[in-house]
């Protein structure tokens, strides 16, 4: 995420992810699963804004111009339960702080779509109200409240391109990446709710590993990156929307490095090499009204 200072108000950038690789390695005690993922940050971004409210009371609205109608915002909760309010609660329930803060929220990664948005909104809050508060808390500290918030909200902490990740998610070793990475993501319509689709998982193959991907990643081999991509939450996702295999099915009919659902879905993308290549694809894969069609890098 990148913060910058505007007069009285700090501003930050939010980055949304793909999971290039996503294994379970199988159930846990605690109701979650034990994961090996591979996470990269991307170019689409919401917006956050915090300014100072002298009532000491913590408030968040959506950007002049966003109705929760016209970002799929049934979905999108303002009140207690959004991430962004809930990392702020935290934060002043373990320093004791009694400052308000009005946040503006100008959201433009779609929700329950496998792009982490939330999560990255909730980093962000983490890390600007630390600083907005000046509540002088250290990284290992921040990184103790974002698992308590979300497993992926770790990642989006340090603002690291990519990361090898275990654990529910939340345990962070991140990545070199010797090249720009371009791709073209397609949201469709529906979305998943992540919770119902560890549900559908049946733990039945041998896990696999991310060792091809990040061999692939680091020479820069297509082979190696298209067949190191997998993400094991595919299957249950399509079992729960057809949409998700139709989307998968227009990625994979247009060339490219390799094609691949993100998290729990619904947003699948395909990888390749050049900023040109993704954009022809893009103007192909728009044409086949298959969803929302984002082009997006990842930044070294
Ligand atoms: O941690 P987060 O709130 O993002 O997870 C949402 C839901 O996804 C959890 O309640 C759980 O059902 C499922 N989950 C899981 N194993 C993980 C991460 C999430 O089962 N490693």
């Amino acid at each position: 995420m990148r913060l910058e200072r505007r007069g009285a108000s700090l501003v930050a950038r939010t980055p949304a992810k793909l999971n290039l690789f996503l294994e379970v390695l199988g159930r846990r005690a605690d109701g979650y699963h034990e994961l090996e993922t591979v996470m990269v940050s991307i170019g689409l971004y919401d917006t956050l804004r915090f300014d100072p409210e002298v009532s000491g009371r913590l408030e968040l609205s959506l950007a002049d111009g966003q109705s929760r109608q016209g970002i799929g915002a049934a979905l999108l909760p303002i009140d207690d339960n959004n991430l962004v309010l809930r990392a702020a609660r935290l934060l002043r329930e373990v320093t004791g702080c009694l400052l308000g803060a009005h946040i503006t929220l100008t959201k433009n990664i779609p929700l329950q779509a496998g792009l982490g948005g939330g999560s990255s909104d909730a980093a962000a809050t983490l890390v600007a109200l630390n600083q907005f508060w000046q509540l002088g808390l250290s990284p290992a500290e921040l990184h103790s409240l974002a698992a308590q918030l979300g497993s992926d909200v770790n990642f989006f902490l340090d603002s690291v391109p990519l990361a090898l990740c275990h654990g529910r998610g939340e345990q962070i070793e991140p990545r070199r990446l010797s090249r720009p990475l371009h791709f073209v993501v397609i949201k469709p319509a529906v979305g998943l709710s992540t919770r119902e689709v560890f549900q559908r998982l049946h733990l039945t193959r041998e896990p696999r590993s991310s060792g091809l991907l990040l061999d692939g990643l680091r020479s820069g081999c297509p082979h190696a990156v298209g067949q190191g991509m997998s993400n094991a939450l595919e299957a249950p996702a399509v079992s729960l929307s057809g949409e998700v295999a139709k989307t998968l099915d227009c990625l994979r009919g247009v060339p490219a490095w390799g094609s691949l659902m993100t998290g729990s879905g619904s947003s699948c993308f395909s990888v390749f090499a050049h900023a040109v290549q993704a954009a022809r694809a893009a103007r192909r894969l728009r044409a086949m009204q298959c969803g929302q069609v984002f082009v997006v890098s990842a930044a070294i």
